[in-house]
């Protein structure tokens, strides 16, 4: 009988719609918790839906008791309107849920942050993808998984002109990014979450950061298709 079971933050999101379709079938978990603020309809024997407040997250503290939290959890700053309301949803429910999962004794935390995370970069949103890394480091969480993806490709039902127009472009930039210029090729979302699946299943202890590259070349190519 396979013993796994996780939780996901974001499970409705680009990511982590794919996340959680290859969760469902890929065999390694008897439960997958989905951790949403609306309904959501998923096909899935494993899954079992949670309709939350993210704001006091510590009262479904007993559903943190899983062996792999994934967190997939973000915002744009159009979408927010203010950076403290970006702030919440990309850096306080991450690093509230990551507590959560080490109170509850959870082995894994794996989470998407992006491309030029920095704590000291000019940019807000890299800013605060760099703080949260850097908290959620210093909880010492006993396997710690950031996957930095650069742009995300894949087919998203809120239209975002930046990222349209940064995929179009990448389908041809793609193609003549290589050597150091390969971390900054557009990235399948669906690739993403099979990386993060993958890396589920590995024993790595410690802290471990995934460059958009690296997570591009973690899973091959007919593998995250059929995953
Ligand atoms: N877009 C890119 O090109 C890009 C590049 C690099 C890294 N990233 C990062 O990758 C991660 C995943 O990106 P994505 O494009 O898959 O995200 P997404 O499609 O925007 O989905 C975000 C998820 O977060 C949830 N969420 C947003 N605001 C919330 C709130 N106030 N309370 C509770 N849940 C909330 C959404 O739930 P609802 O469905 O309820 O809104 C959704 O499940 C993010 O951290 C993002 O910053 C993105």
């Amino acid at each position: 009988m396979n013993k796994k079971t996780a939780l996901v933050l974001g499970a409705t999101g680009l990511i982590g719609k794919e996340l959680v379709q290859i969760l469902s079938e890929n065999g390694h978990y008897q439960k997958v918790h989905l951790l949403v603020r609306g309904p959501i309809e998923v096909e899935s024997k494993v899954c079992e839906i949670h309709l939350v407040d993210f704001n006091n997250l510590h009262q479904y503290h007993e559903l943190f008791q899983v062996t792999d939290v994934f967190c997939c959890l973000g915002t744009t700053i159009k979408v927010a309107k203010t950076k403290e309301a970006f702030r919440k949803v990309d850096y306080e429910y991450p690093v509230e849920a990551a507590k959560l999962a080490k109170e509850n004794g959870a082995e894994k935390f794996l989470i998407v942050s992006s491309m030029g995370a920095d704590t000291k970069s000019l940019f807000f949103y890299s800013r605060v993808k760099g703080e949260v890394e850097e908290t959620l480091s210093r909880l010492n969480i006993p396997s710690l998984h950031i996957f930095r993806p650069s742009l995300l490709l894949g087919k998203r039902e809120e239209f975002r002109l930046g990222e349209k127009l940064a995929e179009k472009a990448s389908g041809i930039l793609n193609k003549v990014m290589i050597g150091p210029l390969r971390q900054y090729r557009g990235i399948q979302a669906r690739k993403v979450a099979a990386a993060m699946a993958v890396t589920a299943q590995s024993n790595k202890k410690g802290k471990h950061i995934y460059l958009s590259h690296e997570i591009d070349s973690m899973v091959g190519f007919s593998e995250w298709k059929k995953l």
